[in-house]
Order: structure tokens, then sequence, then C-alpha cells
């Protein structure tokens, strides 16, 4: 865990560059591909620690799986009912996404199955997955603190449900549609908030029929009816949305970039990274759109202008939950205050992202208040730029490659400590970064 990376002032970004894949739709694609009825082919598949997680742990089950060249992975899928129980506990690591849909998929079934994870991943909140599939007749316990390991035990009737989702969690609701393929009725998820669509819509593209409605008090709600097959089908998976936040922001703060990122998700409900920059005044082109595998995508194009500080709509923070980190840097850089409330989920992630970044950014220098719920950031004048020096990623993948893109406009060097969860959902990120022009380097 000594990784390091270092960031000397200076630079912009530049050129047009590719972001891996998306990690939200290449775990679900890894799932469907292996409960479905023939040979699922994924292209531009994210080859990171989250994601591989996931294809081992189908593997563990007996789903043949191979990867037959960089992003292609071809899965021999088994039908609903052909998993077989793992010989020993499935060990996510660092994955929240792989363990809390796990759940929902292995409640269903017809063995017992223990999950573990690493040390973030086992202080994180798993009742707000086990008490929903309890309520469905799944026989699933966390230990009694509410976190890992999960013990799912087999062989129990599901039964679907109408849910109102308490939390605004698309892995809450995934993992119940999930379920709710192994449940007799209709399972019907009311959310809080607009949520990621991943998941109805993959299911839509492996041919499983989704309902989707509204609640008389006007939330969104997506149902199906158990018992159906998914037909195997090809999956394209765009550029990660939440990765490409990074050099977004990057060409925002650093002077003279002009980038291009190609390739980038653009679901409705990922977008919030560029409703939010654009209201704080970002010059972002959303160019070349089109579908592919049933999501949206598109080519973003990115020039340098100075931003101004906001207070950020409510209605955004769903849409935008992991990149608050960037978010928050291009906050220091604006023009007067920037102010989140409604983020208290932000605790809950692979770190205290509240704490950790307002702890690096004081660091930094920059004047930055933790809320319960959210933060308050008072960006400098555009000629007072950040300090350099040493914060702590506390292990958080997008904790670090935020720091990263501050390097961009610091005064002095800035060294971020434990970075090696950067390969969770962004292997290749310093090379990628010091192509587009950023003065990077790590070291171990
Ligand atoms: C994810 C949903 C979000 C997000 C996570 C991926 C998903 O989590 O933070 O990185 O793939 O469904 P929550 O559903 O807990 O907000």
């Amino acid at each position: 865990m000594a990784r390091e990376i270092i960031v000397s002032p200076g630079g912009k970004l530049q050129g047009s560059i590719r972001i891996p894949g998306d990690k939200s739709i290449s775990h679900r694609a890894i799932m469907l591909g292996a409960i479905a009825d023939g040979m699922t082919d994924i292209s531009g598949f994210l080859e990171a620690e989250d994601t591989l997680a996931t294809l081992t742990a189908f593997e563990a089950m007996g789903v043949k799986i191979k990867r037959t060249g960089k992003g292609e992975v071809s899965i021999y899928g088994t039908g609903l009912y052909g998993l077989k129980a793992p010989e020993a506990p499935l060990y996510l690591g660092n994955s929240g996404t792989s363990m809390r849909l796990l759940s929902g998929l292995l409640a269903g079934q017809s063995f017992d199955v223990e999950l573990s994870g690493d040390r973030s991943l086992s202080t994180r909140p798993m009742q707000r997955v086990t008490d929903p599939l309890g309520l469905m007749g799944a026989k699933i316990e966390c230990d009694v603190d509410g976190t890992p390991p999960i013990r799912i035990y087999g062989n129990q009737k599901l039964t679907g449900m109408t849910y109102d989702l308490p939390v605004a969690s698309a892995q809450v609701k995934s993992a119940l549609l999930l379920a709710g393929l192994y449940a007799e009725g209709e399972t019907c998820i009311n959310e809080k908030g607009i949520l990621r669509d991943h998941t109805e819509r993959m299911l839509e593209g492996f041919d499983y029929k989704i309902n989707y409605g509204q609640t008389p008090d006007g939330h969104r709600s997506a149902s199906l009816i158990g018992g159906g097959r998914l037909k195997a089908q090809s999956i394209v998976v765009p550029g990660d949305i939440s990765s490409a936040a990074f050099f977004i922001v990057g060409a925002c703060i650093a002077e003279g970039s002009d980038l291009i990122l190609e390739n980038v998700g653009i679901n409705p409900t990922r977008d919030g990274v560029i409703r939010i920059l654009k209201l704080m005044g970002a010059d972002i082109q959303v160019l070349r759109q089109y579908q592919a595998g049933g999501e949206p995508v598109a080519d973003l194009h990115i020039k340098y202008t100075p931003l101004n500080g906001i207070t950020i709509p409510e209605e955004f923070v769903p849409l935008a939950i992991d990149e608050f980190p960037a978010i928050f840097i291009a906050a220091a850089f604006a023009e007067g205050t920037t102010l989140l409330r409604g983020a208290a989920e932000m605790r809950v992630k692979e770190s205290d992202r509240i704490k950790v970044m307002q702890e690096g950014l004081s660091t930094l220098g920059v004047d930055a208040e933790a809320l319960p719920d959210g933060m308050i950031i008072r960006g400098g004048e555009r000629d007072h730029l950040i300090q350099g020096g040493t914060v702590d990623s506390q292990g958080d993948h997008r904790i670090a490659m935020a720091f990263a893109m501050a390097g961009l406009r610091a005064k002095g060097k800035i060294q971020i400590h434990d970075c090696a969860n950067i390969d969770t959902s962004f292997p290749g990120f310093v090379m990628l970064a010091k192509e587009a022009g950023l003065n990077i380097s790590e070291q171990t």
C-alpha cells in the first residue's frame, strides 16, 4: 500500500484520449452474462481490480469466462439456475458494487455462500441490502454491526415485493431487482432521487421485460416479474464518466487546456459532473452522440475557462455521487463559494470522502469546511493558487486521482500517499495523465 504519486506544478491537458471502460456496466455485464442462456461477448470491459473480483467470483461458481483480448471477454452463460456452490468464500476486495449486487443475485440460489472484502469494504454498511432481501424471504446475514462478511443460505423461496428505497442507492435497487429474477411475482423498486439505471437497461438488452413507472409522490420506479430467462447478447462498454471526471476537472482548471475524451458514457443518470461543472461556467461540449449497448455515449471536448463557485442543486447529488472528490478540486480553483448539501452518502464510500477530502484540501491551504452531509469550499482568487504538500488518500482511488489533478494548478509539488487502490477502477491512470500533460510520477 506504499504506492505514492507525485505531481509537479504546471502543465495543461491536451489532445484526444480514451478513458477505460465503465465500472458499473462492466460488473453488470459479467453478472448478467453469467446467468443468461448462451454466450455473451463483452468489449471495452474494464480490467480493473473491482470488476475482476466480480469476474473471479463467477469463475468460482463454475462459469466459464474467456478473456480473448484487451477488454474482450466471452462468458458462457449457465442460465438462471446453473451457478455452482463455490468452494471457498467469495473475496471481493474493495468492491462494494460486487458485494451488494451479488447479495441480491445469490439470495435465490440453491447453495450457501459467504462474501468478504478488504479492510475498507469490511467497514461498509450492508443492512441496506440484507434487510430488504430478508423481506423477500432470503436468509442472509452480516456482522452484528451491519458490515461484511455476508452469509447467504440457499434454497429459500423468494417473493416479489414493492419497496421504497430508504437510501439513494443504485446498488440497493440493483440487488433487489437481481433477487427479483428469482422471486415469485413482481418486484417493484421505488427510487429515492434519480439513480443510475444500468441494471434495467442491460436487463432489457438481455431481452428481459422491465416496467417503468412513477409513484404518486413523483418517484421513479422499476419493476420486473421473476422466473423469466435472459438471452445472451453482445455488450459494448463505454468509457467511464466517473474516471473521465478527473480529466474533465483537470482540463477545466489548467489554463490553456483543450482536451477531447472519446467514447464516454453520458447516461443521464450519471452525468451530474458535466451539469455541475457547466453551472460553474465550464466549457464542455458533448460531441458525436450515439447509442452503444443501450447506453448513450459521446466525445467530450473540454477547454479551460475560469470557474465560479455555486450552490450545487441537491437533485444533482445522486447523478454525481462518485465525482465529488474531483468536483471539490474544481471548486477550490473557482472564484467564490461552492456549497454541497444532501451528500451524506459520501461518508460511506471507499472512505469517508467528506472527511478525507476536507483534510487533504486544508493541508493544501484550501478553505474547506466539512458539513455532516456536504462541504463548503471558499475558492481562491484566480491568482491565489493552492499550495503544494502531502495528502493521504487513505486508500481511496477517487481521492488519490482528484488530488493528482490539483497538481496542475498548485504552487508546489503535491505528494499523495496510499495510491495502490487506483487500480480498483483505473489501471493506467498515471500513464494516461502523463500522456495528456500532467507532470506526474509514481513510486512504490
Ligand atoms: C454504483 C452505485 C453507487 C456508486 C458506486 C457504483 C453502481 O453506489 O457510488 O461506485 O454500480 O450501482 P450507491 O448505489 O451505494 O450510491
